[in-house]
């Protein structure tokens, strides 16, 4: 039969019965066809080490930790009171009984690397020990880095409660075009990227007295790049600690690394968790995700579920779906609360999924990687893992940079699983099968140097005096050719010269925080006269394609709104003319509900654009507007994004660097237009190669102008950087 989509016509009783029987289910399964809704679960292996026994330590309930947060009954706590549970809590957590030994070898050595299972106080409490223990005297700050933003923010927020202080003074934290801190923050909690770029203003952090690089195993791009230059600092200043603190994995590799530092291993508190696999692969994890939700939470005992999709879309996707099946169950299944958590969801919401439970209800949180190992959600007791994520990859040849779904890696299915395992003895249900972990599964994520562009990075490194990048000290290298288009881009761009020395305008666009290409297109609108439109531009471009809100009951009149914002020459002057409109409208709120546009997404655009305002003073480039006179912006636009060319020809459109056959995006402007000549912001590959955001059609008129006629030439330039880097990089 088919389950899948009919659930709800079941009653009650038989939709027990259903799961229950999972043995006669797995059966009719087999015989029906895939995609069958009932989770014939296979218990399978513990995975090797991860789950054993010896990790088990103790009495469960003497580590089951109190609750985090007050209990909100009538009469709330007095301050006192709060204050000595928070302090309870502190004491609670598995690195407490190593305060004083952590504290001495911090003190023995200057590189330290902490290895311990995530929860256990890592991010939260060392840099508060460091704190007590006078590591802030004498005006110095203590930096803990964080991959992801949420991280960093909600991190901040609870260690400024738990030092009972207001986040942004002595404790705050700093992201990419939001900073919350003060003169008075000593603990700045902040993302791989901002300490980053202290560098550039301060390439000794001669204000940090310890730098902690924090959730290292995560390897992502910036984490990476701080390696090196952490390690080269250390040298001169033997008085900066560095402190590594990474979950259970690849604590060797550091150590080596950071020539043979010690290795401070926190205890776990791990118990053991049992895992699940399904006997046969889900064809649509969704519904097969919201269908075990179900199935856990009619057939399990209490305790709260984490859920792991991929993405803003799946999570909201989910969530509907559970919603809505809990609101037609109604009073017959005990209540559900359904919480999402991504990068993007507003901070209060984030909020929520700490909050604990009310009795008799449960929880269950739909979350992306970011629930992995940055976030700890207490009372989690079933963990349900699809097996995937969203990874970038890059390919140098064609300059594509993609976000795919992939499945996930052995090391990402096992710390999903540990989860389970935080409070007590716990759960993993793995929608794919015993045999799909052991053979299909790689062992590790690839690091994300290796398969990212580095425009960005190589224009850092660049402006603090690296030159040499084949012999920068890489934990892995990335990919030769990566590295060499990097070069080369910069090169064409402008910003490095022909012997690859940074040029002034290099200099320039290093000082701002987006890509290379948005930053010259910013330097170009000095020369325009057109930075308020191009400023502009370049906030609505940072905010990720979110500004349409297209829900499905109104499919028709969502796309007669966005239409109605078309102008010709392309989408950045849509996004343009979206931003105009709703400062007009005094930044409105009931404006875009009317528009379907999505007033967060408008929100974070004026608070970029607010932030890249601030900084184009540094880069001299003064405020001026066209007036309307498009052509400039589009000039500007041009000097960014020349790279990004494409041509119509029989079969489509061709990219001109790499000759890449490419689509306009069906909600582009000019997806009806075609026209002869285009420039794209980004490649996205989707179902297709789709150009996104793009312009034209007078490009080729236009381009001529802005890059008197050398554009070809400029295109043609791997050769040329590639003599330049034998000469000058190794
Ligand atoms: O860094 P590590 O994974 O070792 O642990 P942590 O993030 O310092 O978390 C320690 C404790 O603080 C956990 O019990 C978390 O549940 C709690 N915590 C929280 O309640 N809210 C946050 N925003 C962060 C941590
Ligand atoms: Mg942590």
């Amino acid at each position: 039969f088919f389950f899948k989509g009919f659930i709800l016509f079941y009653s009650f009783k038989d939709f027990i019965y259903l799961f229950i029987d999972t043995e006669r289910e797995a059966e009719t399964q087999a015989e029906g066809e895939a995609g069958c809704m009932i989770m014939p679960w296979a218990e399978g292996r513990s995975s090797p080490e991860s789950f054993s026994a010896l990790s088990w330590k103790a009495d469960p309930e003497a580590h089951t930790p109190p609750p985090l947060q007050e209990p909100s009954g009538p009469s709330p706590p007095s301050q006192a009171q709060q204050k000595e549970s928070v302090q309870a809590v502190r004491r609670s957590l598995p690195v407490f009984p190593f305060r004083e030994e952590l504290l001495a070898a911090i003190a023995d050595h200057q590189v330290l690397i902490i290895e311990g299972e995530t929860g256990s106080g890592k991010t939260t409490q060392i840099p508060q020990y460091l704190f007590e223990e006078g590591y802030t005297k004498k005006g110095m700050k203590i930096a803990c880095t964080q991959p992801r933003r949420v991280a960093a923010m909600s991190v901040a927020a609870r260690v400024a409660r738990e030092m009972g202080v207001k986040l942004g003074n002595e404790v705050g934290y700093s992201i990419r075009f939001e900073d919350c801190t003060s003169e008075r923050t000593v603990l700045r909690y902040m993302t791989d990227g901002m300490l980053l770029r202290e560098f550039l203003s301060e390439p000794d952090l001669a204000s940090y007295s310890v730098v902690m690089v924090d959730e290292a195993h995560e390897r992502t791009l910036h984490t990476d790049i701080l390696f090196g230059l952490i390690k080269d600092v250390a040298r001169f200043r033997p008085e900066l600690k560095v402190l590594v603190a990474s979950a259970t994995l690849d604590t060797a590799r550091f150590s080596t690394f950071f020539d043979d530092a010690p290795v401070f291993r926190i205890p776990g508190r791990r118990f053991p968790v049992d895992i699940f696999y399904t006997k046969a692969p889900e064809a649509d994890y969704l519904e097969a995700c919201v269908v075990s939700v179900l199935q856990i939470h009619v057939t399990q005992p209490p305790g709260d579920i984490l859920v792991f999709l991929t993405g803003q879309e799946e999570i909201e996707a989910a969530c509907e779906m559970l919603q809505d099946r809990c609101r037609r169950l109604g009073s017959k299944i005990r209540e559900l609360l359904v919480l999402p958590i991504y990068a993007n969801l507003p901070s209060d919401m984030q909020a929520r999924i700490f909050q604990p439970t009310p009795p008799g209800a449960r929880k269950v949180v739909v979350a992306t990687n970011i629930a992995e190992t940055s976030l700890t959600i207490e009372g989690i007791i079933y963990v349900l893992d699809p097996g995937f994520c969203k990874q970038k990859s890059y390919n140098p040849r064609t300059g594509m940079e993609s976000l795919t779904v992939t499945p996930c890696s052995k090391a990402s299915a096992n710390q999903r699983a540990g989860r389970a395992g935080r409070v007590a003895a716990g759960k993993c249900f793995r929608l794919y099968t015993a045999w799909a972990y052991q053979h299909e599964l790689e062992e590790t994520t690839v690091p994300e140097i290796q398969r990212t562009s580095l425009g960005n990075v190589v224009l850092l490194l660049k402006s603090l005096g690296i030159h040499d990048l084949m012999h920068f000290d890489f934990l892995d290298p990335p990919p030769y050719e990566t590295l060499l288009l990097a070069l080369e881009q910069l090169y064409a761009l402008g910003a490095l010269n022909h012997l690859g020395e940074l040029t002034t305008s290099g200099r320039k666009m290093a000082e701002l925080p987006v890509d290379p290409m948005l930053s010259k297109m910013i330097l170009a609108s000095e020369k325009y006269s057109c930075s308020e439109e191009i400023l502009t531009v370049a906030a609505m471009l940072s905010v990720n394609n979110s500004i349409f809100y297209r829900p499905k009951d109104k499919v028709v009149h969502a796309d007669n709104a966005r239409v109605n914002f078309f102008l010709p020459g392309g989408d950045h002057l849509v996004l343009l003319n979206v931003y105009t409109q709703w400062a007009e409208s005094g930044y409105s709120s009931q404006w875009c509900y009317e528009n379907f546009v999505q007033f967060r997404s408008m929100r974070r655009a004026r608070d970029v654009r607010e932030q890249l305002e601030g900084l184009l003073e540094r880069v001299e480039v003064g405020l001026s507007s066209c007036q309307g006179d498009y052509i400039r912006v589009r000039k500007a636009i041009t000097a960014g994004y020349f790279y990004h060319t494409a041509r119509l020809t029989r079969s489509g459109y061709r990219t001109v660097k790499q000759q890449q056959t490419v689509f306009i995006h069906p909600n582009s402007s000019l997806f009806e237009e075609q026209p002869r000549w285009l420039l794209y912001h980004e490649l996205v590959l989707t179902t297709k190669e789709f150009m996104r955001q793009v312009r034209g059609p007078s490009f080729a008129q236009e381009s001529e102008d802005v890059w008197g006629g050398r554009i070809l030439a400029r295109f043609n330039l791997l050769r040329l950087a590639e003599k330049q880097e034998n000469i000058n990089l190794r």
